[in-house]
């Protein structure tokens, strides 16, 4: 069965493009690589044996979206990954954020809806709950107004698939919604890479042991939370990349209790940034430079998911602890470093 994977060279798709191939599922791959390098595919062939098809394609050229889908008309399943997630980016730049993660979906749900059956798995976030009124949250949990630009193109995002579903038969969709994906592949042939200064925490701390950067900020220690710093629930990358498979077959195999469904992608369990520090500092032996500084605008106090609905209904659960992440995570940086 041959499945896209949009933006598959980049964090979360490259791991999920190794998880596919090993289930035996032919991959195609689009990606424009603005934000990932086409190496990516050697690391993807070091693990797996094969290598994946590739097309280097920038979504946003919806003709050239239409020309991929008439030459590939196998395409059974489609997980999209692609667009852009910088949140203060997305605050100055609300127009490519719209056009890239909105407009390209929507030329996506087009093709997939002249077919008269198609699986859709879409990267959502946790961020849609902004702070929630009750912690572990569950997917019930309501929706809040989004805090940037970005956020509001995973709400939107999922309103307008579920939207296209109702009306579409044939067309079966999952939103999976992130908590905060951490760590490498164990073999360290792929990883994180993102480009200047990293945007979450861990390749943060892994760049700051390394010595690329200098000290890690962290923003305010007066949270209403046991340290009284922010609370995250931190999920392994290959973890989350296997939901993706699972989630996908449930479509495939007509499993699904809905055309649209949504599930909680995390560990259930909330580390704060000590906690997390402190993790790097026990698989790395090595001491942190960080310092205390204010609190962010925008940074909620807590967030972790209840993870009872992918544990049941899909039959996924995270295996891997923060230490063994952080451990993959820091063998990555230290062998593209060496
Ligand atoms: N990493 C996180 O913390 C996180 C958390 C929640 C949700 N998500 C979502 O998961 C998805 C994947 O995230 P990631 O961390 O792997 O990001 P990433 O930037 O590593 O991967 C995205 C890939 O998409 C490609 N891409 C972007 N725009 C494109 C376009 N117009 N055409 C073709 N390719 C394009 C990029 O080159 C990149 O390789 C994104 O939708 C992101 O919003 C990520």
């Amino acid at each position: 069965m041959k499945i896209l994977v949009t933006g598959g060279l980049g964090f979360i798709g490259s791991h999920t493009v190794v998880e596919l191939q090993n289930e035996g599922f032919d991959v195609v791959i689009i990606d424009d690589c603005s934000n990932s390098t086409e190496n990516v595919l050697d690391g993807i062939v070091a693990i797996t044996g094969k290598r994946p098809l590739f097309e280097k394609l920038d979504l946003k050229e919806k003709s050239k979206v239409e020309d991929f889908f008439k030459r590939h008309s196998d395409v059974v399943g489609v997980i999209h990954f692609a667009a852009s997630k910088a949140v203060g980016e997305s605050v100055e730049k609300p127009l490519l954020y719209y056009e890239n993660n909105i407009g390209t979906l929507v030329y996506l749900l087009k093709e997939l809806s002249q077919k008269n059956n198609a699986s859709f798995i879409f990267s959502s976030s946790c961020t849609v709950y902004g702070q929630a009124d009750q912690m572990p949250i569950t997917e019930d949990a309501p929706v809040k107004p989004a805090e940037s630009p970005y956020g509001n193109t995973k709400q939107m995002g999922e309103e307008i698939i579920a939207d296209t579903c109702k009306v579409t038969p044939g067309l079966n969709a999952i939103a999976l919604r992130y908590f905060n994906p951490m760590g490498a592949h164990p073999s360290t042939e792929i990883g994180e890479l993102p480009i200047g200064v990293p945007q979450n925490l861990v390749p943060f701390i892994t760049q700051t042991g390394a010595g690329l950067r200098e000290q890690l900020s962290v923003f305010g220690d007066d949270y209403p939370t046991e340290d009284g710093t922010c609370v995250r629930d931190y999920i392994y990358v290959v973890d989350l990349a296997k939901a993706h498979v699972i989630a996908l077959k449930r479509l495939l195999e007509n499993k699904n209790s809905d055309n649209y469904e949504v599930f909680n992608v995390g560990t259930g369990k909330g580390s704060s940034v000590l906690e997390v520090i402190q993790s790097f500092e026990k698989v790395s032996g090595k001491k942190l430079n960080y310092k205390i500084v204010d609190r962010r605008p925008g940074d909620i106090t807590t967030a972790y998911a209840d993870t009872t609905k992918a544990n049941e209904v899909l039959g996924w659960k995270s295996a891997y602890s923060l230490d063994e992440a952080m451990k993959s995570a820091w063998d990555w940086e230290q062998k593209i470093r060496s």
